[in-house]
């Protein structure tokens, strides 16, 4: 594969969004082909799948919620991702298998391994080349999502010490591989975090 693949991760509302669509700008200005997508729902599937994992009210079990989105991710990778890597795109995604460690794992108290190790089988091992993690402190991101019209969603709506120990297993992620992740102070200015992906990605691509 000739592509490059970068993620994002972090908690709900920590910026991502805006980030991901200033790095693609910059991209695209210095002649990069750029795919933007995101789990989970970067295919048709994938958005049936979203719906029922994020909308379906009620209890979904936690082993299936981590299949749900272990079936996502394979069907994004097979048909969206690895064929843009092939050509040579860089992949700018919102989310991948670290949300999945994060959150089935921490979040919803799995074994973190074989979290990620279901991950790894669905997309025949495929890891990103530059994660950037947004680290956003619980209540100021709960502050921006209050601030945020649309209903929280069922991850979302888990109570503050789930989202606490999503936060403390990104920082353990981040730590167990340096040369992958950088961390970056999502409470920075929107142009300072640019700046700071930027240098990050100019590096990659150097
Ligand atoms: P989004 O709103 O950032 O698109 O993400 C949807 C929600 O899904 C968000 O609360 C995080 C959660 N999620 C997981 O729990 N596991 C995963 O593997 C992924 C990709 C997202």
């Amino acid at each position: 594969m000739t592509g490059v693949f970068i993620t994002f991760e972090g908690g709900d509302g920590s910026g991502k969004t805006t980030q991901i669509e200033l790095l693609k700008s910059w991209l695209e200005e210095r002649g990069h082909t750029v795919v933007v997508t995101r789990e989970p729902g970067g295919t048709d599937l994938g958005n049936e799948l979203r719906d029922i994992i994020l909308h379906r009210k009620g209890f979904i079990a936690p082993r299936a919620e981590a299949l749900l989105y272990a079936a996502d991710r394979a069907h994004h990778i097979h048909t969206l991702v690895a064929p843009a890597l092939e050509r040579g795109d860089v992949v700018v995604q919102d989310r991948y298998l670290d949300s999945s460690v994060a959150y089935q794992g921490a979040g919803r108290v799995l074994d973190p391994t074989e979290v990620r190790d279901v991950s790894l089988w669905a997309t025949e091992n495929l890891m990103p080349h530059l994660t950037i993690l947004l680290d956003v402190p619980a209540d100021v991101a709960k502050q921006r999502q209050d601030s945020d019209e649309r209903a929280y969603d069922r991850l979302e709506a888990e109570a503050e010490d789930f989202h606490q120990r999503v936060r403390e297993s990104y920082q353990r992620l981040a730590d167990a591989e340096p040369e992958r992740f950088v961390i970056l102070d999502g409470t920075d200015s929107i142009e300072e975090i640019h700046h700071q992906i930027t240098q990050k990605v100019a590096t990659l691509l150097s």
